[in-house]
């Protein structure tokens, strides 16, 4: 197989097909199609061609690709399982083009749906958006309303779309504190979309990463007796288990929106080894080529998770990355057993408690 230079790369976006196919299908099989036994040799060039790392090939250069060679560029095997996602800009979107904010959010919506399709179509697994936050309860009662208008004008417009895509429905934070009717949407969503897995897409609604952590302590010492030593039953991956996000691996990607540089109380247990990517474009303008950008950008760093080669099997077993695959896979077994914790419509405190996970984290 000829491995292509860097000329061969038309920036308008017409990469190589044969070799991006021999090159996908190298990666998957490790064999080239004439059994040739420099493969893996082979399989390293074109990784490098492709991620444009050692060949001259800047960041830079992305700019200048169209959308599809942008996808021809993302290597599938190493995409995050998990993206999260503040999405931030609606209003000076909005106001920059002297229109309400709630235009902001309603063109935000578009770039929603744009963020659900891509990681559908990569195959990622976990998508979670912070769309409402306990902070955004501050807001003027108007700017609310109109949000609350658009959440539930969502849920009518995009139940049909997750159930024919098979997207699995999630949402966390304090539910109880929507009204009722989008509570029932949730509700609804999350039941009729339950068994499927090619996409789980989580939104953030009324959700503070601080009370989340507060709310699953209080659930935990429920659950954990008050005898002497028994806080050694407590770990990091049983602790994981209450919090809103205990099906979820935790994200590899954090993007954020707008220009800031902060997480602003997001899932802040769960990012803890997440790849941050902060970009100025505001959300609503944040479409298909700037995830992918990102993607590009995730792809390109080195994750070495506190170890030396990052593997996720060289690492110990109390390590979160490796718990959360434990107990990603364990979760998808027990899924009719395990108790879902963060029940929409439930106020967390009245929620059933997990059975005791020792017992079933074994
Ligand atoms: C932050 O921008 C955005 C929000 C508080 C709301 C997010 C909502 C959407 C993206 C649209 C609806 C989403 C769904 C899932 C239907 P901001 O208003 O704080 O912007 P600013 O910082 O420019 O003022």
């Amino acid at each position: 197989m000829m491995v292509p230079s860097r000329h061969d790369l038309s920036l308008n976006g017409n990469l190589p097909q044969e070799s991006l196919r021999q090159y996908r299908k190298i990666s998957k099989t490790g064999r080239h199609d004439s059994n040739v036994h420099h493969r893996s040799d082979q399989a390293r060039k074109m990784k490098t061609f492709m991620t444009g790392q050692g060949n001259g090939m800047e960041h830079g250069d992305w700019d200048r690709l169209s959308e599809e060679g942008l996808v021809s560029l993302v290597q599938l095997k190493t995409l995050p399982r998990h993206v999260a996602i503040i999405m931030d800009g609606n209003g000076r979107w909005a106001m920059g083009r002297g229109l309400p904010r709630v235009a902001g959010h309603r063109e935000g919506v578009l770039s929603v749906r744009e963020a659900i399709k891509v990681c559908r179509e990569l195959g990622i697994s976990a998508l979670t958006l912070y769309a409402f936050s306990l902070e955004n309860w501050k807001r003027p009662p108007k700017e609310i309303a109109l949000l609350m208008d658009l959440f539930c004008e969502y849920f009518q417009s995009e139940c049909e779309y997750f159930l024919r895509e098979q997207i699995r429905f999630h949402a966390i934070g304090r539910l109880a504190l929507l009204p009722q009717p989008i509570q029932t949407m949730i509700s609804e969503l999350q039941e009729q979309s339950k068994g499927y897995d090619q996409l789980t897409v989580t939104l953030a609604l009324s959700y503070g990463a601080r009370s989340e952590i507060v709310d699953a302590i209080k659930r935990l010492l429920h659950d954990v007796p008050r005898d002497p030593g028994s806080e050694g039953m407590i770990s990091e991956e049983m602790f994981a288990q209450y919090l809103d996000t205990w099906n979820l691996p935790d994200p590899d990607l954090l993007i954020r929106t707008s220009g800031e540089s902060r997480v602003s109380n997001f899932l802040l247990w769960q990012i803890a080894y997440a790849e941050l990517y902060f970009t100025r474009t505001l959300w609503p303008d944040f479409r298909r080529r700037d995830l992918l950008l990102a993607l590009l950008d995730y792809q390109r760093r080195e994750r070495r998770l506190g170890g030396l080669d990052g593997t996720i099997d060289s690492l110990p077993p109390s390590f979160p990355q490796s718990s959360y695959f434990s107990v990603f896979h364990k979760e998808r077994r027990h899924e009719t057993t395990v108790p879902h914790i963060s029940k929409a419509g439930v106020p967390p405190q009245n929620l059933p408690r997990p059975l005791s996970l020792a017992s079933w984290l074994d």
